[in-house]
């Protein structure tokens, strides 16, 4: 199977155990996987959460996940581990689990036995993506992933990815987009934009009006931001020229971060056009983060910060995160109301 490399990992002084007052894994669906990734019968190792996982496409087409470790005598199921059926082949002594985890055959036994079943995750597949969903205490997912527009739209360009490997917590590159004072005083942009937001359970939308700088100079537009928890956003720039931003944000572990970005932009009516624009849509983004990693990499948290004139947002913020540590009195007290 083809993985895309990583980039940009950073050394850092600090370790992110003792940065972080709360879980490294929130409640909510995280991007694991493309769908081109994965074929029909495929079978791939996975790290997240701080657990080995494998991720299997049934002959069905359904892609599941388990945890990796088989019950009989632990080895992993994602390495040689073959698909049958709705089922995944443990390749040490061939027995059989389902995309639920329960085992569904054991080669040469005589009778039944009670086999412990695999723990699984919640799965969808949209947008060319797999997710799971990781609940602390297991609960089913409250929220889904939504079908996007622009998703296969022959309107707009197919999505270009970027990843990077990042060592910090996923709720401060959430954070990131509610700073609004640090893209002038970080990312040097001219306009400070002042946004406009609405919580609504796990959805958080972010409206601003502000100006975009592309290669044939600056333009007005709309920002739209739409978070559905920390896993999944996207970022629609609407205006002479429409782009699209989904940003799919993974904890691998206590100390780092996948994350995937994933840019499209509406076609323009020259093909030569939409391709500068598209490329420096990206190399602009791409510049952002490599500036912002530089920060996420080396910073605290600080959990009662002195909040300037203009950070009203972080602390908006910091009151909506609460709801995705659930049961962690911490994490509920981390922020006081603003
Ligand atoms: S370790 Fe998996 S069948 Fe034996
Ligand atoms: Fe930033």
């Amino acid at each position: 199977m083809e993985r895309v490399a990583f980039t940009s990992p950073r050394t850092s002084r600090c370790s992110t155990t003792s940065r972080f007052p709360f879980p490294s894994t929130p409640t909510g669906w995280f991007v694991v996987a493309l769908s081109s990734e994965l074929p029909p019968g495929g079978v791939s190792p996975l790290r997240y959460f701080g657990r080995e996982l494998v991720l299997f496409r049934a002959e069905s087409g359904e892609p599941r996940v388990l945890h990796a470790f088989c019950p009989h005598l632990g080895a992993h199921l994602g390495y040689g581990g073959q698909v049958e059926g709705a089922s995944i082949r443990c390749p040490f002594h061939g027995w059989c689990f389902d995309g639920q985890g329960a085992c569904t055959a054991i080669p040469l036994a005589t009778r039944r036995r009670p086999t412990p079943s695999i723990p699984s995750f919640p799965v969808c597949e949209r947008n060319g993506m797999i997710l799971i969903h990781f609940h602390s205490a297991g609960e089913a997912p409250a929220w889904e992933i939504p079908e996007l527009p622009e998703h296969d739209s022959p309107e707009w360009t197919p999505f270009d990815m970027r990843r990077w490997k990042i060592r910090t917590h996923i709720q401060e590159m959430a954070e990131n987009g509610f700073d609004v004072t640090h893209f002038r005083s970080l990312h040097g942009l001219h306009n400070q934009p002042e946004p406009e937001l609405t919580f609504d359970g796990p959805h958080c939308r972010m409206r601003v009006r502000t100006v975009m700088e592309t290669p044939f100079g600056v333009h007005d537009g709309d920002l739209a931001f739409h978070s559905l928890g920390f896993g999944f956003g996207l970022v629609r720039f609407s205006g002479l020229i429409d782009t699209l931003l989904v940003t799919a944000i993974t904890p691998i572990d206590e100390e780092y971060v996948d994350a995937r970005f994933f840019y499209k932009v509406k076609k323009l009516p020259d093909e030569g056009a939409t391709r500068i624009v598209g490329q420096g849509f990206i190399d602009e983004l791409s510049r952002q983060v490599d500036q912002d990693i530089r920060i996420w990499e080396n910073k605290v948290y600080v959990e009662r910060p002195v909040y300037g004139e203009q950070d009203g947002s972080i602390a908006a913020f910091r009151r909506w995160a609460r709801q995705f540590y659930p049961g962690t009195d911490d994490a509920q007290q981390q922020q006081p109301a603003a």
